[in-house]
Formats: C-alpha cells, sequence, structure tokens
C-alpha cells in the first residue's frame, strides 16, 4: 500500500501501535512472573491492565476511523522482547533480573511515549479531536508509568549485586 496522506501515514501507525500493545500485555505478564520484589510484581500487574484498556483504545480508535482493527509487526517490540529472552538466558540473578525487567519497562514506556507523542498531533492535524483524547489518556499512563519505574530504578536496592571489596 501507497502511503502518502498524513492519515494513511496515521493509520500505519496505528496498526504498528496495536501491535506493539498486544505484545506488551504478554510482555508485561512475563516481567512480572519473572520479577521478585512485590513492588514491581504489583507495578507490573497493574500496567498489564492498563496496557489492556490500550489495546481496546486503540480499536475504539479503528472503529471512530471506520477501519478494520489490523495489527501490523513492530520490529521494535520484538527487539526487546527477544533482549529479555537474552537476558534471561544469561542464569541471572534474582536482583539482577529485577534491575534488568525496571530497564526493559522503562525502554518500552519511552518507545510507546514516542508512538503516541507522534500518533497524537497527526490526529489533531486530522481534525480527529476525539480520538486525539483518547490516545492522550494512554499517553498519560505511559508517563506514569514510566515515572514511577524510573524512581525504582534510582532507589533500587542493589543488595548483592554490589561489588564487594
Ligand atoms: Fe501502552
Ligand atoms: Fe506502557
Amino acid at each position: 500500500m501507497t502511503i502518502d496522506s498524513t492519515e494513511d501515514l496515521f493509520v500505519d501507525g496505528l496498526k504498528h501501535a496495536y501491535y506493539t500493545e498486544q505484545q506488551l500485555v504478554e510482555a508485561l505478564d512475563e516481567l512480572e512472573q519473572t520479577a521478585s520484589s512485590e513492588e514491581l510484581k504489583s507495578g507490573f500487574a497493574e500496567h498489564r491492565e492498563e496496557t489492556q484498556n490500550h489495546v481496546e483504545r486503540i480499536e475504539d480508535v479503528f472503529e471512530q476511523l471506520d477501519a478494520d482493527a489490523e495489527a501490523e509487526t513492530d520490529p521494535v517490540v520484538d527487539g526487546m522482547i527477544e533482549a529479555h529472552e537474552e537476558f534471561m538466558g544469561k542464569d541471572p540473578s534474582n536482583e539482577a533480573i529485577d534491575r534488568f525487567n525496571i530497564a526493559a519497562g522503562q525502554k518500552s514506556e519511552h518507545y510507546e511515549i514516542a508512538v503516541y507523542g507522534n500518533l497524537i498531533p497527526m490526529a489533531d492535524q486530522l481534525g480527529m479531536d476525539d480520538v486525539a483524547d483518547t490516545l492522550e489518556e494512554t499517553l498519560r499512563e505511559e508517563q506514569d508509568e514510566l515515572d514511577s519505574l524510573s524512581e525504582m530504578g534510582e532507589q533500587f536496592d542493589y543488595g548483592e549485586l554490589t561489588v564487594s571489596e
């Protein structure tokens, strides 16, 4: 398909966002299952619920556009999931997994923030105010999750990961 209009560009981005959010529902489950810290586990579980809503919001947007909800593979999210699998194959300690998972979560939130940060002004440009509002709700949740993960990363207790003298 040729992409030569803002609307085409928006729909193409939306298909990748749809795929990304779907993959992240499963990825967040994996992050929760592999984490040891209760705070981290519940944070991932909570954002997984929100992510399920992100999927549904995108479906609403497709509906508002009178288009079928269609996902298109996004190699960025696939790469992040692969990086987690690779890391888990290195026999990491529980503390190392927790610290890695915080960073993995931060990376996906940064990516999602970039995705929505681009879709929203396109929706505005196209005069789709309701669509922009819907996506802004998601963007706010991604930003909140990033803030909470960043705080956990900054305050992380390295425990046995600390280099011993
Ligand atoms: Fe999301
Ligand atoms: Fe997210």
